[in-house]
């Protein structure tokens, strides 16, 4: 059986081999086998101020999110080992000592990634470099092909001033190459330096035709995709095509409280609580406090469970955007567990109630999901909406912990142990290097469905006014 295959289904199957609830397997396109073990480098090529380590960085949180061992190689790091702050004329074609330093920096991040996909199991690395001649190209495709990787180029190209400005914005005020300079001083050094890489840039083509590789274009404007061969590579070229950078944030809410929450038990479609009713009536102030700009369009998304779509409803009516309904947003799936208390489970299936405490990401409730199974199902929500500008997501526990997951990098052993309380607006806003995070919290109680492991936790209600805090 194939690695990729097996990280997706060989956990699940060791842990609950037992009936599955064809939800389950609605979405499982991660885990179509592969015909082989493919390993994949993604060789960025562009230069400076274009965006690569920001598209690197965004698909290694996405790779993590979807269980893929993945890591990136950043040539610069590995250069500053023994030029930590060299001007613009190290980086310049012709200044043949910094070519060599330049090109032993590259030779080191290659070995050290040939190795790790060797010796450590890794399935996608990502070079992160200006890979900006046809001739270094070569050599790494070659340097892979003999390693039996893949390679997927993948060429930010951008003539859009404002983008390059911002992009050299960021990296004067965040680079270590800069740290501790005059901002001006070092903005006007990493423009030479730009300069001295247009010298020698060679757009992907030419006798490059065969290789795999993907030019974004300003961003996604314009994307031309070229000799896709395999599944994972088509996956990741997906995913990177949809990125978009313009400014916008995402809510998150659970429904408000619910009747079953109010006895404790989980799944199930029941209506909201009256607190519940009294947190979506007062959702759309919560999200006007949050800060949202004039004018600003917000898309509303629930699940098909009517505690979301109840919640919703004012907000909807308050404000006309747009609502969509999606079956991927649905609670977790606790099959047999539907309808009881984490007592009575603990009392029923007392080796499951153990198991899932164990391993509480790749447990599988009988007949229904685990959190691994969430995330397959919801890897269409998540390109949908790095497709999309602002969203306000109104869904339930376990899928609320996954959805955050993603965006605020939480590893797949914490994710389903995150506390993300009822009644709470949680404001997320990416930026160039990580997701800003803000929670408002409505003056409304509720019970607390927050269960520590090892404890069968009867829920617990708030005192009228206050907040939990486990
Ligand atoms: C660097 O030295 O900062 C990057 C080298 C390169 O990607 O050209």
């Amino acid at each position: 059986m194939d690695r990729l295959k097996r990280l997706f289904s060989k956990k699940n199957k060791a842990k609950a081999p037992r009936e599955h609830s064809s939800r389950s397997f609605a979405n499982v396109w991660w885990s179509v086998p592969q015909s082989d073990d493919t390993k994949v480098c993604v060789v960025m090529v562009g230069l400076p101020a274009r965006g690569k380590s920001l598209i690197a960085g965004k698909a290694l949180r996405y790779l993590a999110w979807v269980g893929i061992p993945a890591r990136i190689f950043n040539v610069g790091t590995y250069r500053r080992q023994d030029t930590p702050q060299p001007n613009a004329t190290f980086f310049d074609p012709r200044n043949p000592e910094g070519e060599r330093m330049r090109r032993a920096a590259a030779e080191a991040a290659v070995s050290d990634m040939l190795r790790w996909f060797k010796q450590e199991d890794g399935i996608v690395a990502i070079l992160d470099a200006t890979n900006s001649t046809q001739d270094r190209r070569r050599w790494i495709h070659e340097r892979c092909l003999a390693a039996g990787v893949e390679t997927l180029f993948v060429e930010s190209i951008c003539d859009d001033e404002e983008l390059i400005m911002n992009n050299i914005l960021e990296v004067k005020t965040t680079s270590p190459d800069y740290k501790g300079q005059d901002p001006e001083v070092a903005a006007q050094d990493f423009r030479n330096r730009i300069r001295n890489y247009e010298m020698a840039y060679e757009t992907i083509g030419g006798s490059e035709k065969s290789y795999t590789y993907v030019k974004l274009i300003n961003v996604s404007s314009t994307v031309i995709i070229n000799q896709i061969k395999d599944y994972l590579s088509s996956r990741l070229v997906y995913y990177i095509q949809n990125l978009h950078i313009k400014p916008r944030s995402i809510w998150l809410s659970r429904h408000g409280e619910s009747e079953f929450n109010l006895t404790g038990k989980i799944g199930g479609d029941s209506m909201l609580s009256e607190r519940g009713q009294a947190y979506s009536r007062a959702l759309p102030g919560l999200l006007k406090k949050s800060g949202v700009p004039p004018n600003t369009k917000i898309v509303i998304w629930t699940s098909t469970l009517r505690r979301t779509i109840q919640t919703a409803k004012p907000l909807e009516q308050e404000t006309g955007f747009e609502k969509l309904e999606w079956k991927a947003l649905d609670e977790l799936d606790s099959g047999v567990c539907d309808g009881l208390t984490y007592e009575e489970i603990a009392k029923m299936y007392p080796d499951d109630f153990i198991a899932r405490d164990e391993d509480k990401y790749n447990y599988r409730y009988r007949g229904g999901e685990s959190y691994r199974d969430v995330v397959i199902r919801l890897e269409p929500i998540i390109m949908e909406l790095e497709r999309s500008e602002n969203v306000i997501i109104v869904t339930h526990q376990a899928v609320l912990r996954c959805i955050y997951s993603y965006f605020l990098n939480v590893p797949q052993e914490k994710s389903p142990w995150m506390e993300v309380p009822l009644h709470t607006l949680i404001k997320l806003t990416p930026r160039a290097y990580g997701t800003e995070e803000q929670r408002f919290k409505a003056d409304i109680p509720a019970v607390s469905t927050w269960r520590a492991k090892g404890t069968s936790a009867k829920h617990q209600e708030f005192p009228t006014g206050a907040t939990a805090a486990h």
